[in-house]
């Protein structure tokens, strides 16, 4: 392959969490050209704009970051939420296929109905819960309907240093609360955007076998035991109460259990996957959480 490091790689949804992530991630490996758009600079519903980018960039690589991610509110916003998941990644998938490009996109655990007690593998039926997840799986049709190449990507749980994560709700309410609430019936995989970044710094690396990816950190956690964890690293000492998720009464019904299994990706290329807790450690040191209070 050419050299991956001048690769010309276009990030959607790049003002998003993981979309900021993979940006610096990439560009602090010295990539040179990169082009990521936020969503006012590239809406990826607008097909017209989409087929320009691509006329204009010529992208070899595009990582789609952006999607609609408020999975209570797109109980009430299915429109919204069907024309950006799926129209919308329809929209790069197809301009990708044309282009040759190699398409990068990020589904969800929630296209799981969490009946499981094992990890979900990629060959487990998808079968979602909420509007969200149903979006996701569709996303995922229309990325392989497109007949591409690509890497289709589940993360879980994702925390990272952009945005309203859960990593940052956490600190936001141990500072507003005495006492925090986190569900504890509901089982996952939390991603450490960092790692997931890296994961996708590999996969441009190595460019094949394309298809579909499990990809969060190693072991399993609830919220609740999430939780702990940021308070215990960032030395926050506040009562945490486990209950049950109905406590929070949401819009949008999750699955308690959707852990991945990583076998695939272990199998194929031994890939290294970080423990959630050793993960979350080294996050918590390396960008200084532990010492803001
Ligand atoms: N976070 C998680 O726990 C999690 C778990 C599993 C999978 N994922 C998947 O990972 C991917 C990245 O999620 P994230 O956590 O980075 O979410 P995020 O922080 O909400 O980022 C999504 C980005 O997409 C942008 N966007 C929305 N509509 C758009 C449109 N029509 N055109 C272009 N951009 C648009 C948003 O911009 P605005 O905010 O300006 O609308 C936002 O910057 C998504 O595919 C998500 O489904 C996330």
């Amino acid at each position: 392959m050419n050299d991956p490091f001048s690769a010309k790689i276009l990030i959607t949804g790049a003002g998003g969490l993981v979309g900021q992530t993979v940006f610096s991630f990439l560009k602090n490996k010295n990539f040179t050209n990169l082009l990521p758009l936020s969503h006012k600079q590239l809406d990826i519903t607008q097909n017209e704009r989409v087929q320009e980018v691509f006329r204009s960039f010529k992208p070899e690589y595009v990582i789609n970051c952006a999607a609609y991610t408020a999975v209570d509110k797109a109980e009430k916003e299915k429109t919204a939420c069907y024309q950006i998941n799926v129209n919308g990644t329809a929209n790069l998938a197809r301009a990708a296929a044309h282009a040759g490009s190699v398409f990068v996109h990020l589904s969800s655990d929630y296209v799981f109905d969490g009946k499981k007690r094992e990890p979900y593998t990629e060959e487990d039926p998808a079968n979602p819960l909420n509007y969200y997840g149903y979006t996701k799986w569709l996303s995922e049709e229309e990325v392989r309907k497109a007949g591409g190449k690509h890497y289709i990507i589940r993360p879980a749980w994702i925390y990272g240093r952009f945005g309203n994560n859960f990593f940052h709700r956490v600190l936001q309410w141990a500072k507003e609360k005495d006492v925090l609430y986190a569900a504890a019936d509901q089982t996952g995989s939390p991603t450490n955007a960092e790692d997931l970044a890296e994961f996708i710094y590999f996969l441009i690396r190595h460019d094949k076998p394309y298809g579909l990816y499990h990809f969060s950190n190693e072991g399993e956690a609830t919220r609740y035991d999430m939780v702990r964890e940021i308070l215990r690293l960032t030395g926050i000492e506040k009562e945490v109460i486990p209950v049950p998720s109905s406590y929070f009464k949401p819009l949008a019904r999750r699955p308690a259990y959707s852990v991945l299994s990583k076998e695939k990706i272990k199998k194929l290329w031994n890939y290294p996957v970080p423990d959630w807790r050793e993960s979350m450690r080294i996050f918590v040191k390396r960008f200084g959480y532990d010492t803001q209070n």
